[in-house]
Parts: structure tokens; sequence; C-alpha cells
């Protein structure tokens, strides 16, 4: 990502130059409150919708789960992720952010860690649109020998994500660590 733009995007906003020029960049929330997941999910799966804009961006690299971020404003950050197989976050929280993903290859799996119940998994194939609100701790992954591709956006952008690995393995620790 290079300078900052400005103009036709508004004061603060910061895109890749693949997506400069398209509508999508344009309506992008700036300068205002936070958004919540569903609008999020609006604005991933509009993104999903368009892989001219994105498809070349995309990595897949084995020795390290690839990302990159392709927008961002004072109000959301949007990032492009790379998936191998093998290749998955730590359980983690947002930092109080909400958030939503778009899945555009491959299959993810999802695993949730909830207070009072088990974690619970769930497999998010391409297509899938997921609102991923505040309170949500979770772990996403590729268990799959084929390449997943998702987009992710957060609002607020660019808080401070707690990771809660001793926690998935005895979920009674989670109530003493939030
Ligand atoms: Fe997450």
């Amino acid at each position: 990502m290079d300078s900052k733009e400005s103009g036709a995007y508004g004061a603060g906003m910061d895109i890749h130059p693949a997506l400069r020029g398209a509508a999508w960049a344009r309506s992008l929330p700036v300068g205002g409150p936070p958004v919540d997941s569903e609008t999020l999910a609006a604005l991933v799966a509009e993104l999903a919708d368009r892989p001219d804009l994105w498809a070349h961006l995309v990595r897949h690299d084995p020795r390290v789960r690839w990302y990159e971020r392709v927008a961002l404003s004072d109000t959301v950050e949007v990032w492009l992720i790379g998936w191998c197989h093998g290749q998955h976050t730590p359980m983690h929280d947002h930092g109080g952010a909400s958030g939503a993903v778009a899945v555009v290859g491959g299959v993810l799996q999802e695993t949730t860690l909830w207070p009072s119940r088990p974690p619970a998994s769930r497999l998010l194939p391409s297509g899938t649109l997921l609102e991923v609100p505040p309170a949500v701790i979770h772990r996403v992954g590729n268990g799959f020998p084929v390449p997943a591709t998702s987009i992710h956006a957060y609002s607020p952008p660019e808080l401070e994500m707690k990771t809660f690995e001793q926690a998935l393995r005895a979920p009674a620790l989670l109530a003493a660590a939030a």
C-alpha cells in the first residue's frame, strides 16, 4: 500500500492502487462512527462480487499465511487473506471491533469459543458470508489441501486483538481472561 488517497475518496482513506477508481472504494465508510457487522458483511460481499479488482493480488504461500490490507479509513479496514493447508489464526477476539468475512475460495473452518459451552466448529465454504459481532472469540483456518481465500473487514480499524490459546485447551480459563 502506498500513499494516502484523498480527493474523490475523502481525506484519511488509504486504498490499494488496484481498487482505486472502483465504486466500492468510494462507498467505504469514512469520517463517521464505527459500523456494525451487518454493514461490514454487505461491504465484503460487494467486494467479493468483484474478483476482477482483487483476484490478481491474492497469494497462497505454504510457508506463511498471506494477507494484505486493501483499504483503511478511520472507520473501517479491509483485508485479503490467502490460506494454505494447515494455516490458521490463533484463538482471538477483535479488540471490541465488529467484523465480517466473505469466503471467496476454498473452505475455511471456524471454531468459536463460548464462556459456558464447548468450542463449536463449522465449515465455511466458498460463498459463505459471515458476520462477526464484537463479542465473538474464534479461530479460523484451512484444514483442506485446496488453498482458501477470504475478505475481512473490521470496524473500528486497527484495534489490538487478544489471543486465547490457553482458553481453547481449558475453556474455564475464558471467564478468567474476560
Ligand atoms: Fe477473527
